[in-house]
């Protein structure tokens, strides 16, 4: 099997099963004219690449891969509506240490479990529709949410997809296969609300951009050096 290390310095490898994952899903999921099937030249290219740090752990090279299948097309208005990425995860998304902490979407989702397999935890308020403003520059940087929060716990196993509508926030607590769990992300433009996290405790939302780890910035670039001229 064809093997390749993308990045020795963050130990970031990738496979020929991992690519036929990937690959499938590409064709199955981002179905477009105007998106190509993927290679493998493009999927071991280390700029298509973005490796997410863990701002509570900084000794972990990252927790997730992400593979950005689509970009920004600005002569193809329709093309630039969908989000389309693949995802390889290596553990959890937890964002604050110690305690559950769910986030928002900046829109809707669905991830549709190539290979592998992960537990989340879902959050919703009853009779709510939207959680938060969807334009970010009307958006506080906090909210609190009242009503009564629910929670549920959702495992997506291979071949399976997993909807995130507006009113559910959500946190990916267990890999069932870490390093070896790959999903396609496909979202769509339209409405672009800011990340954040509750705390299901006191119900207080807050902006990612506020409560982040200041380190994360840092951490992100230092993984990811191609970035910064973007
Ligand atoms: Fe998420």
């Amino acid at each position: 099997m064809k093997r390749v290390v993308v990045d020795p310095k963050w130990r970031f490898e990738l496979d020929e099963e991992l690519f036929e994952a990937a690959r499938d899903g590409v064709e199955m999921h981002l179905n477009h004219p105007g998106i190509p099937p993927l290679t493998w030249e493009r999927w071991i290219d280390r700029p298509n690449w973005a490796l997410i740090p863990d701002a509570n752990d900084p000794d972990l090279p990252y927790y997730k891969a992400e593979f950005a299948v689509t970009q920004f097309v600005p002569d193809d208005p329709e093309l630039s509506q969908i989000i389309g990425k693949v995802n390889l995860w290596k553990k959890d998304d937890k964002r604050v240490a110690g305690r559950s902490a769910p986030h928002t979407h900046p829109g809707p989702f669905r991830a549709h479990v190539m290979k592998g397999g992960y537990t989340e935890s879902r959050f919703w308020l009853e009779d709510s529709t939207v959680l938060i403003p969807r334009d970010k520059t009307v958006v506080a940087d906090r909210y609190q949410l009242d009503g009564v929060l629910h929670v549920a716990e959702a495992i997506h196993q291979t071949g399976e997809t997993n909807e995130l509508p507006s009113d559910i926030l959500h946190e990916v607590v267990e890999i069932h296969e870490p390093d070896r769990t790959l999903t396609v992300m496909v979202g769509h433009q339209g409405w672009d609300a800011p990340w954040g996290e509750l705390d299901p405790d006191t119900q207080i939302w807050t902006r990612s951009t506020v409560a982040a780890n200041p380190n994360f910035g840092a951490m992100f670039l230092d993984r990811n050096p191609h970035w910064a001229a973007k």
